[in-house]
């Protein structure tokens, strides 16, 4: 079974001659002032936490968008920092975007175009030819960065998501031999009827064949993505190697389920600090002796958000018996609130939420706690551990690692997860209650039905999915995408 130890023992055996070099949109360290000094936290997501620890064993060199307030102050001239700031082991290199640049790279091509067009949630992607222009820029900037620092070594750049179509062409123009690239996309591939409307469809595609290694999380998005190249593209495609072959070049397509790091969610979980935590939980929102259901989103409309509140208004309607026993408590975390359709859909949520609570809350009691904040592990632990489900409604998601986070979690095989069949976890999670987003009553039945499973039948279906994630686990996904990475020879 892949742990950590086996992913840092590979790759400082078998990276030693080269430079490993990580690329994303999002950085893992951010430097911020705060009344007057520069503190640091980390970068939030699964990905960073479980690429630092990679980082820290070889050495390695991180590009990323540097965004904090801070982030100018702690640099070298080449936008560099040595990080963990509190034990340095490999260096951030933070890449500065103008104001103009991150509106078209990040929230225009990246955000308008690419998320919508990728996630099946009904939402039509906006198409403006100088955020495409803004975005090629922004990939060649990465690319020139990158490239700066290789010098005349040889590297393995990984590159994580939608933000950089186009970094793998430029990096191959740039440095032919001297450079491997994979590129893991974290979010759906759609079928080919759904991404054939994007005008740049023939660039982003042959800005991804320059990669050595693509990695989707699940099959059916490797399958949706040969299916484009097939009927966009001139191309070989072997279906024995499940690769595509352009102009002599060939890059693998593999299925990587990520995930989460299981081992270290269960050395947390059982803490002190935890349960000191759920206690104060417990206090703060009046749960004592109620059933909790837990959501955790980012507020994004493929998150299924104002379908799963309807869903907790048609279980309130249906079954009067819950008033006063069960509260539906959502953390949902502000994102990308400079583009309009997220704004509308905070204020569809607001206004959800106060419709429900107007229709059902009895004295003290209100059915639905909406928090709007950012909450540690540590909290986030406490908040699974006192629930009796998890709901994660997704319209279309890639994975989602909340619901891995939820069972790796719950060490006491209690609790239930909620899931939304249109998750790239509901392939590996089948032991959930597996629900249709879009159907309110099958949802809020689905509801119901975890609220009142049996002990045993909880226990029986979270042992089996926590021996999934157990096995399945973070550095597994990152241990087989590196090893894969390794057997590529780089061009004489
Ligand atoms: C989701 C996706 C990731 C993506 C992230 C970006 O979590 O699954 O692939 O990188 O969103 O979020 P951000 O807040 O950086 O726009």
């Amino acid at each position: 079974m892949w742990q950590k130890e086996n992913l840092q023992n590979l790759i400082k055996d078998k990276m030693k001659d080269y430079l490993f070099i990580v690329v994303s949109n999002r950085e893992p360290y951010v430097h911020v002032r705060k009344k007057g000094n520069i503190e640091w936290i980390r970068g939030i997501g699964g990905v960073t936490s479980a690429l630092d620890p990679v980082m820290q064993s070889c050495d390695g060199l991180w590009v990323a968008y540097g965004h904090g307030d801070a982030d100018r102050d702690v640099t070298d001239s080449k936008g560099k920092v040595r990080v963990p700031p509190d034990q340095p082991s490999y260096t951030l290199k933070r890449v500065w975007l103008t104001k103009e640049e991150e509106q078209g790279y990040y929230y225009g091509y990246a955000n308008e175009v690419l998320w919508p067009l990728c996630h099946m949630a009904f939402e039509r992607p906006i198409f403006r030819s100088e955020d495409w222009e803004c975005y090629k820029r922004v990939n060649e900037k990465f690319a020139q960065a990158i490239i700066d620092e290789i010098g005349d070594r040889k590297a393995f750049v990984w590159i994580q998501d939608y933000h950089f179509c186009l970094l793998p062409k430029y990096l191959k123009q740039k440095a032919p031999r001297q450079i491997i690239t994979a590129h893991f996309w974290h979010i759906p591939w759609p079928c080919h009827e759904a991404f054939r409307i994007c005008p740049q469809k023939k660039e982003i595609l042959e800005g991804l064949l320059s990669n050595d290694l693509l990695g989707f999380h699940i099959r059916q998005h490797c399958n949706n993505f040969l299916e484009t190249i097939d009927r966009e593209i001139e191309s070989k495609i072997d279906r024995e190697r499940v690769s595509i072959i352009k102009n002599d070049h060939e890059t693998l397509i593999r299925p990587y389920p990520i995930s989460v790091d299981f081992t270290g969610i269960n050395e947390v979980v059982n803490s002190v600090a935890v349960q000191e935590k759920a206690d104060a939980l417990i206090q703060e929102f009046e749960l004592s002796e109620r059933q909790v259901l837990v959501g955790l989103d980012r507020i994004d409309y493929t998150k299924g958000l104002p379908d799963k509140l309807r869903a907790i208004d048609r279980l309130f309607a249906k079954h009067s018996e819950l008033y006063g026993k069960v509260v539906f408590l959502q953390i949902g975390v502000i994102t990308r609130l400079h583009i309009k359709k997220y704004k509308e859909l905070n204020d569809e949520i607001n206004a959800l939420v106060e419709e429900i609570n107007w229709k059902y809350a009895v004295s003290h009691w209100k059915p639905v706690v909406f928090v709007r904040r950012q909450f540690s592990l540590i909290e986030l632990l406490a908040l699974y551990r006192i629930s009796t489900a998890a709901i994660v409604s997704s319209l279309h998601d890639g994975m989602n690692l909340v619901a891995k986070e939820y069972i790796s979690s719950r060490s006491d095989h209690k609790g239930m997860l909620i899931l939304s069949q249109f998750t790239g976890a509901a392939r590996e999670l089948t032991d959930a209650v597996l629900i249709n987003p879009y159907d309110c009553d099958e949802f809020s039945e689905g509801i119901f039905q975890a609220l009142n499973l049996t002990e045993d039948d909880r226990n029986k279906r979270m042992i089996k999915m926590r021996k999934i994630i157990h096995e399945n686990n973070i550095y597994h996904w990152a241990g087989k995408i590196i090893s894969e990475l390794l057997e590529f020879e780089f061009r004489d």
